[in-house]
């Protein structure tokens, strides 16, 4: 047995024995729940992350994403098997190691994988024989091979015989309490027969289920394909919206009916646009890389020029419903947008069309504000720094009747509708809302 051989059997076996100790760079919404995972299964982890707030929330034992429980945070820091830090000289000590950066567009809407390149340069660092590293992070097809191979064999050591490198993409839901980590499928893939092993072995501890691939692109592939799956089809229901709108048909009863098939057919659903940091981003990560091939990849990007058009929709429904029922132009109406997260009972505005349509009627000369219970305060957003700092404001009888029109963007539980539209004079139903809870309303319109 050569040397890389035997250290590729000493860390399978101490995967096997949960006695590896285990990286994860980046904390959050994909590397907490995975930490929790790994540490609940029996391995030391070690989280790393440049957020200083973050590091000082887990020393606390809180937890500042909602899949994970404060008490379990705080029960795996108490035991020793989760501890953070900012050191990241201290990777050397793991051996095998998870980065769950962010992988977002540019301004131009390229991928930006400065985070992913970074990360490995920070590895590098303290790269040694028989460390084992997976990128976990939603990327193009080649990225593991080639970005983060070329940065690490820097090192002067070899990908798949003196280091391990692969790849397992995320498949967190946000707000899903079907689902956790550990019972979501995980696919798995390595750059190499070795690193294959490895990263299948290490998954196969952490959670229920693993499929393994043949390479790390096909891996890489398979997140994509998921994600542009999920907004084609999104994009074709909002389409099919319009279309049955101008025939007087309710999208939502077709959809409720078309999916009592029992076969060939998966209910998605309309709404004001995508958001949330995936399905906006991810296709477009695809849609780059395809250049390079000389290959158009047309119903991405007409999705994605459908999806995009949504908030524009809706708006110019609320216009005209202000106009027919209330004799009222826009630009001297008042509007309440009804929740800012991008999807309901979570506390996540990442490209929620919210912040669009808000920005929409702003424009177009409406006072407008925004209830949310998720959210009290707009953040530091990169594209909507001018709606910073507007707070939500009171679910009151009082504040509700100051509204001409309500636009419920997302459908959080929770939230009174039925006082809404009671209370508010024209209410734009993005979501169903009012039809899924049963409560009919004249002044109900579906957009
Ligand atoms: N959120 C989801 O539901 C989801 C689902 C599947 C895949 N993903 C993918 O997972 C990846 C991470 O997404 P997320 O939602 O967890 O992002 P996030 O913004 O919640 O977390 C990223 C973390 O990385 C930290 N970070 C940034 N730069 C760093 C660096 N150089 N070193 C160490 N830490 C750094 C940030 O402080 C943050 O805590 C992305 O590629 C995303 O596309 C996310």
């Amino acid at each position: 047995m050569s040397v890389q051989q035997e250290k590729a059997a000493q860390l399978l076996a101490a995967i096997e024995a949960k006695q590896a100790r285990v990286g994860i760079i980046g904390l959050g919404y994909v590397g907490l729940p995975l930490a929790m995972t790994a540490a609940r299964a029996g391995f030391t982890v070690l989280g790393f992350d440049i957020d200083p707030g973050k590091m000082a929330d887990i020393e606390a034992g809180r937890s500042y994403i909602d899949a994970v429980p404060h008490a379990v945070l705080a029960a795996e820091h108490a035991a020793g098997r989760f501890s953070a830090t900012t050191d990241f000289a201290r990777l050397g000590e793991c051996d095998v190691i998870a980065i769950c950066v962010p992988t977002p567009l540019t301004r131009h809407r390229e991928p930006d994988l400065s985070y992913v390149s970074n990360t490995c340069r920070q590895i590098l660092g303290t790269l040694r024989q028989g460390q084992l590293i997976v990128l976990e992070s939603t990327t193009y097809p080649g990225t593991t091979e080639e970005v983060m191979k070329p940065i690490l064999e820097e090192s002067g050591l070899v990908g798949g015989t003196d280091f391990y490198l692969g790849y397992s993409p995320e498949r967190e839901d946000p707000g899903n309490r079907d689902f956790e980590t550990s019972t979501i499928p995980k696919i798995v893939a390595g750059d190499g027969e070795a690193a294959a092993a490895l990263v299948a072995a290490f998954y196969g501890a952490v959670v229920k289920t693993v499929v393994p691939v043949s390479s790390t692109r096909t891996a890489e592939a398979v997140k994509l394909t998921e994600n542009v799956f999920r907004a084609v089809n999104i994009a074709l229901v909002n389409e099919l919206k319009i279309v049955y709108e101008k025939m007087g048909i309710d999208i939502w009863e077709v959809v409720a009916a078309a999916k009592t098939k029992p076969f060939g057919y998966m209910p998605f659903y309309p709404g004001p646009g995508l958001g949330g940091h995936c399905i906006p981003i991810d296709p477009f990560y695809l849609t780059w890389k395809s250049r390079e091939y000389d290959q158009p990849t047309r119903f991405i990007e007409l999705a994605g020029e459908i999806n995009t058009a949504m908030p524009r929709h809706v708006v110019d429904r609320l216009a005209e419903a202000l106009d027919r029922s209330l004799g009222k132009a826009l630009s001297r109406s008042r509007v309440l947008i009804l929740g800012l997260a991008y999807k309901k009972n979570v506390p996540d505005i990442r490209e929620s069309p919210s912040l669009k349509l808000m920005e929409l009627l702003i424009e177009r000369g409406a006072d407008v504000a925004y209830h949310d219970p998720f959210i009290e305060e707009v953040p530091r957003t990169r594209e909507y720094g001018h709606l910073k700092g507007r707070r939500s404001v009171p679910f009151t009888a009082e504040e509700l009747a100051g509204f001409d029109a309500a636009i419920v963007a997302t459908d959080h539980d929770g939230v009174d509708y039925a006082k809404i539209a009671e209370l508010v004079p024209l209410v734009i139903d993005t979501r169903n809302t009012y039809g899924f809870r049963g409560i009919t309303a004249e002044n109900v319109v579906k957009a």
